[in-house]
């Protein structure tokens, strides 16, 4: 790690302060990407917001000398209960984002889920980055998922988290007045933005072209897909309008691996993706990115996992503190992701960056096990949570 990133990194000392610095580091439209949510961000606001709807009870007095944060899912023990959610085009903000994230991620044994909208082959990620878990959208039509899952399944992965709320594109205002579009179109502006962030321009994106090439969305498909950037390319933003459930179960079909559902905020929907085999569902409204408006996932929470018991449920969407986690645990959440803040951590320090991303959340769960008064994540209960009256 270069002196300068160390330093950098001695000053963040929450998942927070990696946003004030990525908005520094990062041109305009690409931090305008990974910050931005649909239309008037009511969404990405209401993910804090239902946190901090609660505030807590804790015990004392309590032997917490030997608390354990370990947590097991899908047969394997992981370090903690968080993970990275899948986060797109990690390579354009980050140097091969998605390889520094897993990479990041298996050596502090947390899952990493691959973004299908990614721009590193998956079978490089795969090799050199070692994570279990891709994220796909349903491809339009039968032939392209069949590809697609084909492809997840030679790679190697064994979790398939299949997203179901991007029936078609989210209302991205803000990244229209960030001046971002997929791909990225060659303009003055985007020239000014990029020279005048120079640590981006030739850490990520001059290294990426010399060394890679021009990156192209590698995964969305069983084929490459268009470049990230292109006076002329479109990309392919067909209707995912008439996808329904007969295609999960085709999926369900396909895939002898674990399958996981991503994007259930409906009791009744996370009762019939269980019914047709979803092994796992993260509750989720994508990070406020899809129909602002959509409620919280921590709101709808207790009733998915009261209506799924037998299943993990799981869940994202504005965690940012360790006791973040713990109030999605003790609504009943057995997991929990965060994208951004791994985003920003990839794009400020690299691997380093993610690793003391994953070292602040994970410190903070240890230490909060301790003020809780709870020897491990077991013993969470509602009752440690009080719902603030007015909230
Ligand atoms: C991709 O999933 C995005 O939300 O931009």
């Amino acid at each position: 790690m270069s002196e300068q990133t160390q330093r950098r990194l001695r000053r963040i000392l929450c998942l927070d302060d990696f946003e004030i610095a990525a908005k520094k580091h990062l041109p305009r439209p690409v931090f305008g990407y990974v910050a931005g949510a649909a239309e008037t961000n009511w969404t990405l606001h209401d993910n804090r917001r239902a946190f901090d709807e609660f505030g807590f009870v804790p015990r004392v007095l309590i032997d917490v000398s030997k608390r354990s944060q370990q947590t097991s899912l899908f047969g394997r023990t992981y370090a903690a209960p968080f993970g990275i959610a899948p986060i797109g085009i990690s390579a354009l903000y980050a140097y091969r984002g998605d390889i520094v994230l897993a990479r990041a991620a298996a050596a502090a044994n947390i899952p990493m889920i691959l973004s299908s909208s990614s721009l590193i082959r998956m079978e490089d990620v795969k090799n050199e980055g070692q994570t279990e878990w891709f994220q796909a959208y349903l491809p339009g039509d039968i032939p392209r998922i069949t590809a697609l899952v084909e492809r997840v399944k030679r790679t190697g992965f064994e979790i398939l988290v299949i997203t179901v709320d991007s029936q078609v594109a989210g209302n991205r205002e803000n990244n229209v007045r960030a001046g971002f579009s997929t791909p990225l179109r060659p303009t003055a502006r985007l020239a000014w933005d990029g020279v005048s962030h120079p640590r981006w321009l030739l850490g990520t994106f001059l290294r990426t072209l010399l060394k890679h090439g021009m990156p192209h969305f590698e995964n969305n498909d069983a084929t490459q897909g268009p470049p990230i950037m292109s006076p002329n390319v479109l990309r392919d933003y067909s209707d995912r309008g008439h996808l329904n459930w007969r295609h999960f179960e085709l999926i369900r079909e396909l895939w002898k691996g674990t399958l996981v559902i991503k994007g259930i905020l409906d009791v009744e929907d996370a009762r019939i993706a269980r019914n047709a085999g979803a092994e796992g569902i993260i509750v989720s409204n994508h990070g406020g990115r899809q129909l602002d408006g959509a409620v919280s996932a921590l709101r709808v929470l207790p009733d998915i996992v009261a209506a799924c018991p037998d299943i993990p449920v799981m869940m994202d969407g504005g965690v940012r503190r360790g006791t973040d986690v713990f109030k999605a645990l003790a609504l009943g959440a057995k997991f929990v992701f965060a994208g951004r803040p791994f985003g920003y951590a990839a794009a400020i320090g690299g691997e380093a960056g993610v690793r003391h991303a994953i070292r602040l959340l994970s410190d903070e769960i240890h230490r909060d096990l301790a003020l809780l008064g709870i020897a491990s994540l077991s013993e969470l209960t509602p009752q440690r949570l009080v719902r603030l009256a007015g909230r």
